[in-house]
């Protein structure tokens, strides 16, 4: 598809080469259906002549059926292309669409302007290189003006045109056009956008978008479009240093070794020393190979695969950046985050996190503050719902070579995906690394765990056991201990409730507060099993994602999971501490099985029940196990 041109007719082949090499600017158009982005998306598309004739009678007929703009064309029929959005009247998805003139092709992503649509805006914006705002004339810079701006300055997005539209509807007044921008401005200055383009213009009428009007003759500046075409494209990014993320290592046979990827920044030649990050390995580039033959030059936006000169290890998910001017690598940052699911960001919860090429697992710790978007007061909170904006720090598994998103947005920005349902739950932007993450080393020692275990004549494991309040867990776990202690076993049995009334007396029963008691409780496990410890831990331990994460932060073989499997309404019926008659009457809030989930084990070691084996007979199957485990090890 492209725009009508007097070139295709006359020439078809030098009309494809010019097409081919026109740049491409992405933008984002962020306002409400009342403001009429889609009326101007519709315009710039009808403008350019990319609607094909039978859209257009479709446009027309449809336009006279709802009748919104008596005999008019109405071009929002065009762009809410989705019959339940037009019969609510709203936008609600991201829609991308492509139109191109003679001078640039272009991809406008239309965002919805709802609060509750933020992730969208965020999903849109992230690629795009501008931004038009849009203003109604009649209203002016309203709070969703500010959200709007808020979060595209957020997206380092520095391209900015506040389009004032329905200048017809108060009579081109340019008073009222200059008061909008004063104030725009001030506000824009808080939020670091420093420069922006106003225009007057009605999209519906189509004054100043492609041509510029004659009823504005106060206004000296260009139409949109201009503006569009004109607008400088990912600006410096083949000026900065070379960066490439390492997409996959390609080696066909012995003799080839190449690293593919898409170039985020700056340009490479055969002979520049490059380095591989994390592990900070040099050597020099050989060849850069494509489909088309090896290139004396490659720059950003271009796929490639990189030979270097020197065996050195590269991997899936590195990065090779220049030499004399490398990206960080740490492992702790500040970040931004924006919350895309309907369940909230739990701090301490363990998620994928993707940046560049690389996945990491992420903890995030409770959020130093969130950001109300309307009036960019910054809050206190204990974790971040959907559509929320907060700045936390990050903690990952292992370091990674990142960039500022400020300066580099492939290598500072990422997503935080969750690890069980696969589900994008977040957007993050990295502002730094945390000094600590530099500062704190690794201290070998000598003595290890092996050492340590092998004088306890043991193996070292957690023996794990989760289930509701009133399962059973304690007191199985009590005589588990008991037996293994007398046959000579060093243990520790760590339970909840004790637990709670020392290390995490600070922690409640919200979800945050259950998730940070299970990451404690999962440190110290490990650090006992260094200690060479049969460690019996006994906590409700509700969610799948902890119990996970404590399973990953222990070696193979070292976590066992019991489930002690006792229906809720056994559990009820027992109410050994009146706990669930109290949560029943509404005196006890979040008790898990009541108004709190348990999710239960989907493939643990052990599985007891306590309705058909008394705590003995459950203790019994355990301690077999374990020794079962001890002699097929042995045999091992
Ligand atoms: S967990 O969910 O965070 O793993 P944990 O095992 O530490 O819980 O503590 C559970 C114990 O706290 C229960 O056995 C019960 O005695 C007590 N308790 C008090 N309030 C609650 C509640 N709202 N939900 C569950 N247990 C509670």
């Amino acid at each position: 598809m492209a725009h009508q041109s007097a070139l295709i007719a006359e020439d078809i082949g030098a009309y494809l080469h010019q097409h081919e090499h026109k740049s491409l600017l992405r933008f984002l158009t962020c306002g409400s259906v009342d403001d009429g982005k889609s009326t101007l998306i519709g315009r710039l598309l009808y403008d350019s002549k990319m609607i094909f004739e039978d859209q257009l009678a479709a446009l027309e007929a449809d336009s006279k059926k709802v009748g919104t703009q008596g005999g008019d064309i109405d071009f929002a029929l065009l762009v809410d292309g989705l019959a339940a959005e037009r019969e609510q009247g709203i936008t609600i998805d991201v829609a991308y669409r492509f139109f191109s003139t003679d001078r640039r092709k272009f991809i406008v992503a239309d965002t919805p302007g709802h609060e509750q649509y933020t992730r969208n805006m965020v999903t849109g914006a992230s690629t795009a290189d501008a931004a038009v705002i849009l203003i109604d004339a009649r209203k002016g810079v309203l709070t969703q003006t500010r959200r709007h701006s808020y979060l595209v300055s957020l997206l380092g997005i520095r391209h900015v045109v506040l389009a004032i539209n329905k200048m017809d509807l108060v009579d081109w007044s340019q008073e009222i056009f200059d008061a909008i921008v004063g104030e725009y401005r001030d506000f824009a200055a808080q939020i670091g956008i420093n420069d922006f383009t106003a225009i007057p213009m009605s999209a519906l009428k189509g004054d100043n978008i492609t041509e510029v009007s004659a009823k504005a003759p106060w206004y000296s500046g260009p139409p949109l479009m201009r503006w569009l075409e004109d607008a400088p494209v990912e600006d410096d990014l083949q000026a900065r240093p070379f960066r490439m993320p390492v997409q996959w290592v390609n080696r066909p046979d012995l003799d080839f070794r190449g690293f593919s990827g898409l170039i985020a920044s700056g340009v490479v030649r055969p002979g520049d020393k490059l380095k591989a990050l994390p592990s900070g390995r040099e050597s020099t580039v050989d060849r850069i190979v494509t489909f088309r033959g090896d290139l004396p030059e490659a720059v950003a936006g271009q796929s490639v695969t990189i030979t270097l000169k020197d065996e050195i290890d590269v991997s899936r998910g590195d990065v090779l950046a220049a030499s004399a001017r490398p990206p960080e690598v740490a492992d702790q940052f500040e970040a931004t985050l924006v919350w895309f699911d309907d369940e909230p960001l739990l701090p301490g919860r363990p998620y994928l996190m993707k940046l560049g090429a690389r996945t990491v697992t992420a903890q995030v710790h409770e959020p130093k503050y969130k950001v109300n978007v309307n009036t960019l007061e910054h809050l206190a909170a204990k974790r971040l719902e959907l559509n929320e904006i907060g700045v936390c720090n990050l903690a990952l598994s292992a370091p990674i070579a990142f960039d500022p998103y400020a300066e580099n947005k492939d290598l500072g920005g990422f997503i935080l995906v969750d690890r069980l349902s696969n589900r994008t739950v977040g957007a993050g932007m990295l502002h730094f690394a945390l000094r600590r993450s530099h500062n704190i080393h690794w201290q070998a020692t000598d003595v290890g765990k092996a050492s340590r275990s092998a004088a306890k004549g043991q193996k070292a494991r957690v023996v794990w056991f989760t289930g509701l309040s009133g399962a059973g867990k304690s007191t199985i776990a009590n005589l588990v201990e008991k037996r293994l202690h007398a046959e000579g076993r060093h243990t520790y049995l760590l339970d909840g409730d004790n637990v709670r009334h020392g290390l995490n007396k600070d922690l409640g029963f919200t979800e945050e507060d259950r998730v940070e008691n299970i990451r404690r409780v999962a440190e110290v496990s490990k650090l006992m099993v260094d200690a060479g410890l049969i460690v019996l831990v006994s906590f409700i331990s509700p969610f799948r994602a902890e119990r996970r994460m404590a399973r990953e932060l222990m070696g193979e073989g070292e976590f066992v999971e019991v489930f002690v499997d006792t229906p809720l309404a056994e559990a009820e019926k027992r109410d050994v501490k009146g706990l669930y008659a109290k949560a029943r009457a509404g005196q006890l809030k979040n008790f898990t099985g009541i108004d709190s989930p348990y999710e239960a084990p989907e493939d643990p070691e052990i599985r007891v029940n306590t309705v058909s084996l008394t705590a003995e007979q459950a203790a019994e199957q355990i301690v077999e196990w374990l020794h079962a485990d001890q002699a097929r090890d042995a045999a091992g």
